[in-house]
């Protein structure tokens, strides 16, 4: 069953406030405690953003922000594919074309692509308001080729959501706080042996390199 959170992301208003206004008000909430997200935020996705002729793909990409700027400095056939189940949020998407994007509806528990496919797979700011999360993350590594990159940016357990008052609404709104290794956990399960993860302020960065067989 959706939770709120992923009803409110199917909105149409929701979707036209999202990057100008819902996104950076996010990331200002997870910088509580230091001003570290939107700047770890920013050398996440330019390292991501390299050049090269790579095909990524950005999982639960919204209206298409961060796979815009994961496209942008891609070479030869290199492609970006943005993969959301928000109708809504794909129309904002497509709305501001780039040519080394395209985007897709999808739901990420079934990615819609062939075992080993991408240099890159990102999923930012989505899967703590994905229930049932941990299945979504065996298949972000399925569909990654070996040696490529899984790109995560989620939320992480902290004294501000250990607050009762916090885990309430988190509850109420089918937003996750997960615990330091349950990402992490997840992925080693999943076969990936190199993950870093960065606990900046109220959130997670893992970068992990799917295994060689
Ligand atoms: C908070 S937005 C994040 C968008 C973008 N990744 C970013 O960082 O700005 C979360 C997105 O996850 C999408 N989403 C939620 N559950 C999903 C699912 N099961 N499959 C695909 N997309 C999903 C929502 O529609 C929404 O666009």
């Amino acid at each position: 069953m959706p939770s709120l959170a992923q009803h409110l992301m199917a909105n149409p208003v929701v979707s036209a406030v999202y990057e100008g206004l819902w996104r950076p008000t996010f990331t200002r909430i997870f910088s509580l405690g230091g001003p570290g997200t939107a700047e770890y935020d920013k050398a996440f996705t330019a390292y991501l953003a390299r050049t090269g002729e790579r095909q990524i793909l950005d999982v639960a990409c919204g209206p298409g922000l961060y796979t815009r700027r994961l496209a942008q400095h891609l070479t030869g056939d290199g492609r970006a594919i943005g993969l959301d189940f928000s109708p809504a949020m794909l129309a904002r998407a497509v709305h501001k074309p780039h040519d080394r994007t395209t985007f897709i509806r999808g739901d990420a528990h079934h990615l819609p692509f062939p075992d080993d496919t991408f240099d890159t797979v990102a999923c930012f700011a989505a899967l703590y308001l994905i229930p049932d999360p941990l299945p979504v993350i065996d298949e972000l590594v399925r569909v990654t080729r070996p040696g490529g990159e899984i790109a995560i940016f989620t939320s992480v357990q902290t004294a501000v959501s250990r607050i009762p008052g916090v885990q309430l609404v988190g509850r109420m709104t089918g937003y996750h706080f997960f615990g330091d290794d349950e990402i992490t956990e997840r992925l080693r399960q999943a076969g990936v042996s190199r993950i870093e993860q960065t606990i900046v302020d109220q959130g997670q960065f893992v970068l992990a390199h799917k295994d060689h067989s």
